[in-house]
């Protein structure tokens, strides 16, 4: 029976291996078992398997003094994004859609993991190592392989959400704002509104887990437009607490959203957040 089990599994795996390998470039050995990663641009896309990226003579250890996933210092075996994306053709102002197998999707603005001169923020894609299986992510059950995108920065800290674990995809899309007409600001706000960075902080803290109005990639979350906005159920305390820290307003096993603490999110920017919600429930 367990063994008839793993056949149909093997053969599905094979079925998925095959229509990934039909999209992509050239002739490329399918390993129906090992994990693969796939990364499109506009024109086309390659996939990659978890061997032709240990292969890869740029792969490097590197540093982190702190993993804000893992909770601590740790190194890896790693290349560097800009390697990887070499060939990607992305515009200064478009964005990378990350697919992680967990059904997290962040939006990464282009030049962030694509820079086109030498950063002080400097993205990695790290690879398990069969040699060296990674632990399991704190509080949560299986590790942060097989790719895990790890920031080395000097400069001002990597939003944790573009750490981002379980990668399976990489795609060069528009700017959220311009894929989700749903995040649309309709009034001539001030730049000063804080409307405008709560907008932009939700992009970056929050999308990939809801959807807003519909809009977005996220699904392990609540849409937060839609049927109702928190804004019409949740009261301005309890609110920036559930931000904050979720166990602190309501608490059971299966609890999924990370807090945000001030490391993460400003109390201005926690008010510009809130502006924003705010701003879209008044103006629809
Ligand atoms: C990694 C995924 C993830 C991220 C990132 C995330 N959330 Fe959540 N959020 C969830 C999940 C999942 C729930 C449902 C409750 C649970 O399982 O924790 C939730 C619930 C909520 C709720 C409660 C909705 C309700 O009616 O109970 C609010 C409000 C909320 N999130 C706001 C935010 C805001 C604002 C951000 C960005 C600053 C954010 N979330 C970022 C996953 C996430």
């Amino acid at each position: 029976m367990r063994l008839f089990g793993t056949l149909q599994l093997n053969a599905a795996l094979a079925v998925v291996a095959f229509a990934l390998g039909g999209a992509c470039f050239g002739a490329r050995t399918i390993h129906a078992q090992s994990p693969q990663l796939t990364i499109a641009d506009k024109q086309g896309s390659r996939t990659y398997s978890k061997r032709d990226l240990l292969s890869n003579p740029r792969l490097q250890d590197i540093s982190i003094g702190h993993d804000p996933v893992y909770r601590g210092p740790k190194t890896y075996r790693a290349l560097p994004m800009a390697e990887l994306l070499k060939g990607v053709t992305a515009g200064h102002d478009e964005y990378f859609q990350v697919r992680a197998t967990d059904n997290y999707s962040a939006s990464i603005p282009a030049p962030l993991l694509k820079p086109a001169v030498k950063p002080d923020t400097e993205a990695f894609l790290a690879i398990e190592n069969p040699s060296g299986a990674w632990p399991a992510i704190p509080g949560k059950t299986g590790n942060a392989g097989p790719f895990y995108i790890v920031w080395q920065s000097t400069g001002a800290p990597v939003p944790r959400t573009y750490w981002v674990y379980r990668v399976a995809a990489f795609s060069v899309t528009d700017s959220p704002y311009k894929r989700f007409p749903k995040l649309g600001i309709r009034d001539a706000l001030p730049a000063s509104s804080p409307v405008w960075r709560g907008r932009d902080r939700f992009v970056a803290l929050c999308m990939g887990c809801h959807r807003f109005n519909g809009d977005g990639e996220g699904e392990s979350g609540p849409d937060l437009g839609r049927p109702m906005n928190p804004v019409e159920y949740l009261q301005l305390s309890a609110h920036k607490a559930l931000i904050r820290n979720p166990s602190s307003v309501r608490t059971w096993p299966g609890q999924k959203m990370p807090g945000f603490d001030e490391s993460q999110l400003s109390d201005a920017d926690l008010d510009a957040i809130i502006a924003w919600l705010t701003y879209k429930k008044q103006s629809g």
